[in-house]
């Protein structure tokens, strides 16, 4: 297993060039079941994820082709063809890999008429129900059984006829299952307390360049008119919002200056204003935005919530930047209930963290110490390199498969602002 070993104290400076948007691209991969032409897209980002999403689809009937970069680009394009469907079946290996696998459902169903996926199971951050997927694909005309870890979904008369939900509780992964669905159902979908996140947008502006009709785009309440038939397109993953945010707070816990090339400020407001709020000064510019650290860090209050709030996936790497602010910070993880586990480790390393629930309490301290730290989530990991890179000393991160999951080539990118970080391999 490799590990990241970083030597701290250096102050950051320089231009990071911004990926393709995760999130974005593991809900877009799957739009390829939505037509029997060929999908092209681009901008995607090098990620443990995506390869195994693309290995998911293989098996689905999807033939994938990756056109190469050059070195030191970033960005591929993927061309995907599922001409037929060959199986509808999500296995478990595939899907307890990697719980997003569970976006095949909605285009399964809406392409095949049916679709058997594994439940995904929990994670490292909590137990990540699917109980709001199944219950708007219901509401949308699906019969759907579980049965021996199995999800089945099946439309009774081989196309779903669309129907209208509300979600209870806002989510993410159910809005991009039952949009996908709803796409090619033979009327009318309405979905209300929809989620809001710029990867949304980015899944209904692919829908409409493949032919859909999505009406509501960026708001919470959505309107699918289904479609005989989708075509292919051509199309470019929106910029990583999460991965600008995690670099944004490596000049803010280095006192450095990154300039985040290609990142989209109006996706990630929310992330700017709280970088502002500890006294960062954030510039927007025509081709993104630079992060810089000209006084000591103002501690913050912070909850997360659902966009255009606070993301949820930017907390741990706030708690890892606030343990060097001047003060008290508080903050509080909603969306999530075991979303803490980098508050050990960073303790481990002289943070003062207190946690009560889903709440916590950052009492800033004057350094961090570097150590040998366990990596347990992705976001938690990248908040312990983020501690790594100000540490006095040497930081050993182990697990760091979790980090391939959503930053790509993250030592080249952080070596090229000044850090000294390398990957070793053990054995
Ligand atoms: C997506 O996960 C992201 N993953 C997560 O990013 C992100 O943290 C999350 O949205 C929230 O923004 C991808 O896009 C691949 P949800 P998702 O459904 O869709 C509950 C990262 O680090 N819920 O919006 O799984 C759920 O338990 C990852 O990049 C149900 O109760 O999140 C949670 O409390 C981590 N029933 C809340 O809703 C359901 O059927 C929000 O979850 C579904 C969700």
């Amino acid at each position: 297993m490799d590990s990241i070993h970083i030597v701290g104290g250096k102050r950051l400076e320089g231009a990071i060039p911004i990926s393709g948007a995760k999130n974005a691209a593991l809900t877009l991969l799957p739009c390829a079941l939505l037509t029997e032409d060929a999908l092209t897209l681009g901008n995607l980002p090098r990620l443990a994820d995506v390869d195994n999403f693309s290995h998911l689809l293989n098996g689905l009937g999807a033939s994938t082709k990756v056109e190469g970069v050059r070195k030191g680009e970033f960005g591929r394009r993927m061309t995907l063809h599922a001409r037929d469907i060959a199986s509808t079946v999500a296995p478990y290996d595939m899907v307890r890999k990697m719980r997003a696998s569970i976006l095949v459902l909605g285009p399964m169903l809406a392409r095949a008429g049916e679709a058997t996926v594994s439940l995904p199971g929990g994670c490292a951050i909590g137990d990540r129900p699917i109980d709001l997927h199944l219950r708007a694909l219901e509401a949308m005309g699906a019969e759907i059984e579980l049965a021996a870890g199995y999800v089945k979904a099946v439309a009774p008369r081989g196309r779903l006829p669309g129907g209208d939900y509300s979600f209870p509780v806002v989510s993410v992964g159910a809005t991009e299952n039952a949009l996908m669905a709803a796409s090619l159902a033979t009327g009318r979908t309405q979905l209300f307390n929809a989620a809001r996140e710029p990867e949304i947008v980015d899944l209904c502006n692919l829908l409409v360049a493949m032919g859909g009709k999505v009406d509501g785009i960026g708001s919470s309440h959505l309107i699918v008119d289904g479609v005989e038939g989708l075509h292919g397109c051509d199309y470019d993953v929106m910029p990583d919002r999460i991965e600008a945010g995690s670099y944004a707070c490596a000049a803010g816990i280095t006192g450095g200056s990154i300039d985040l090339i290609g990142a989209r400020p109006h996706d990630m407001l929310a992330i700017t204003n709280a970088l502002a709020a500890t006294g960062l000064v954030v510039e927007f510019h025509d081709r993104g935005m630079k992060v810089t650290a000209d006084k000591p860090l103002r501690p913050l209050s912070i909850s997360t919530a659902p966009y255009p709030g606070f993301p949820t996936d930017m907390q741990a790497q706030f708690m890892a930047m606030l343990c060097l602010a001047q003060g008290e910070s508080f903050l509080e993880e909603t969306i999530f209930e075991n979303r803490y586990m980098h508050v050990p480790e960073l303790r481990r390393m002289g943070a003062s963290i207190d946690v009560r629930g889903r709440s916590a309490i950052v009492h800033g301290v004057a350094g961090l110490t570097g150590a040998q730290v366990m990596a347990t989530d992705l976001r938690a990991s990248m908040s312990l390199v983020l501690a790594g890179l100000m540490a006095e000393g040497e930081t050993e991160v182990l697990r760091v498969y979790h980090l391939d999951r959503g930053y790509e080539r993250l030592e080249e990118k952080l070596s090229a602002v000044g850090a000294t970080i390398e990957r070793r391999s053990a054995g």
